[in-house]
């Protein structure tokens, strides 16, 4: 049995930023339009009228201050309302092998790894842009990396099911490393023109290496235990796939097709379901509260995130022991929590532990202990 270990962490962050006041300016301008081609349905009580956003729920509701994106002129052109992404030819590497290869590159360097000391790629997503062949197969081509490679999705938890998955079979001695990437455009998936989820993703794509601790070059997380766990539940759900077309006949939309939730349904649930999770873990491996430095929590909701913290640790976590993101990035599915690590973990020193956390759709929870050595 071999130790694995975390030795880099990437992060690719998308050049185009959309403040919350930007996307509220939009939506309202969308919402003005709709409100008056539809105004005599309204006035004869056959149409809702539709709200508008505001800044300000935004903030109070999630935490969430801005958001990075692959394309915002559609986004935030009120006629178009869905970020404007070129369809690529079979001949061009894909927007999420492109995306993973600068976060990969980046996690590589951070460990004195060149992509030929990799034994296999998992790109581990919430949405992949094809069925098959796997993107994460293109990225392993676009690495010029031996070994295998496959794609995954635990939706919000997809990274830390890739962690363990990789660390499992570097446990077991099948690989020596692996790149573990998750590659995030969210806002393909989300309907930019409902006020009650308009606010909530962005895109990113985030990348972990991880190797036996022994072949560590550089100071590394020892990944001392991992755990998943799994309940279905309907309450996220997207019924976007192969069966079905997402707008029949050209006729109306399908709502469906893309990210839906019953938010406070989900608040209610997943809450216990994560403290109880993260409780479980640590007993199993004999820790308490104290013995915590960090939480890196998945990035969906600042209070959620903030009542996860005080049951863990008992008491309200000062705010470097469970760094939050999402005010910058917004939640971006299974990489938040990964961001979190890779921006706020190099101060920790020998010996110090933290946990990265996940959870989401499914419904899903994925925990990873990990320990520093430098
Ligand atoms: N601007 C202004 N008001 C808005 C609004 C917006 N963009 N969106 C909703 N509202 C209004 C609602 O209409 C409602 O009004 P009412 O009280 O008059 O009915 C009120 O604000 C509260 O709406 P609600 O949806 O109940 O808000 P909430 O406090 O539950 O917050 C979420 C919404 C989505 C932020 C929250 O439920 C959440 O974060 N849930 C968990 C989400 C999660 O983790 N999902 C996983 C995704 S992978």
């Amino acid at each position: 049995m071999y130790t694995p270990a975390i030795t880099g962490t990437g992060v690719f962050t998308p050049f185009n930023t959309i403040t919350n006041a930007e996307l509220v300016t939009a939506f309202n301008q969308y919402v003005d339009l709709y409100n008056s081609r539809h105004a005599d349905s309204i006035a004869a009580g056959d149409l809702a009228a539709k709200e508008h956003s505001s800044e300000d729920f935004i903030v109070k509701a999630s935490g969430i201050e801005q958001r990075y994106v692959m394309d915002k002129t559609g986004i935030l052109d009120p006629e178009i309302m869905h970020p404007l992404l070129r369809q690529r030819s079979d001949d061009e590497p894909s927007l999420m092998a492109e995306m993973a290869l600068d976060a990969a590159n980046k996690a590589l360097a951070q460990a004195g790894r060149t992509a030929a000391d990799v034994g296999a790629v998992i790109c581990a997503a919430s949405n992949l842009e094809r069925a098959y062949p796997a993107v994460a197969i293109e990225i392993q081509d676009l690495l010029k990396i031996n070994g295998f490679a496959f794609d995954m999705n635990v939706a919000c938890s997809s990274a830390t099911f890739g962690i363990q998955a990789a660390a499992d079979m570097i446990r077991a001695g099948s690989i020596r490393s692996a790149l573990v990437v998750n590659p995030e455009i969210c806002s393909a998936h989300l309907e930019w023109r409902d006020r009650d989820c308009h606010f909530i993703f962005g895109d990113v794509a985030t990348a972990t290496l991880i190797e036996r601790a022994e072949d560590a070059k550089k100071p590394y997380f020892e990944i001392r235990s991992t755990r998943c766990a799994t309940e279905f539940s309907n309450n996220i759900r997207n019924n976007n796939g192969f069966l079905r077309r997402s707008r029949p006949d050209g006729l109306a939309d399908r709502r469906d097709m893309q990210f839906m939730q019953n938010g406070r349904k989900v608040f209610k649930e997943v809450l216990p379901l994560v403290a109880d999770h993260i409780a479980a873990h640590m007993a199993e491996e004999g820790l308490q509260a104290s013995d915590l430095k960090r939480l890196w929590l998945h990035q969906a909701n600042k209070s959620m995130n903030d009542f996860i913290g005080r049951k863990v640790l008992g008491r309200t976590p000062e705010p470097h022991e469970q760094p939050n993101i999402l005010q910058d990035y917004a939640n971006t599915s299974s990489a938040g929590s990964i961001i979190a690590f890779s921006k706020y973990s190099s101060d920790l020193r020998e010996g110090d532990k933290g946990l990265i956390c996940s959870f989401g759709a499914g419904y899903s929870v994925g925990s990873v202990l990990v320990e520093r050595h430098s």
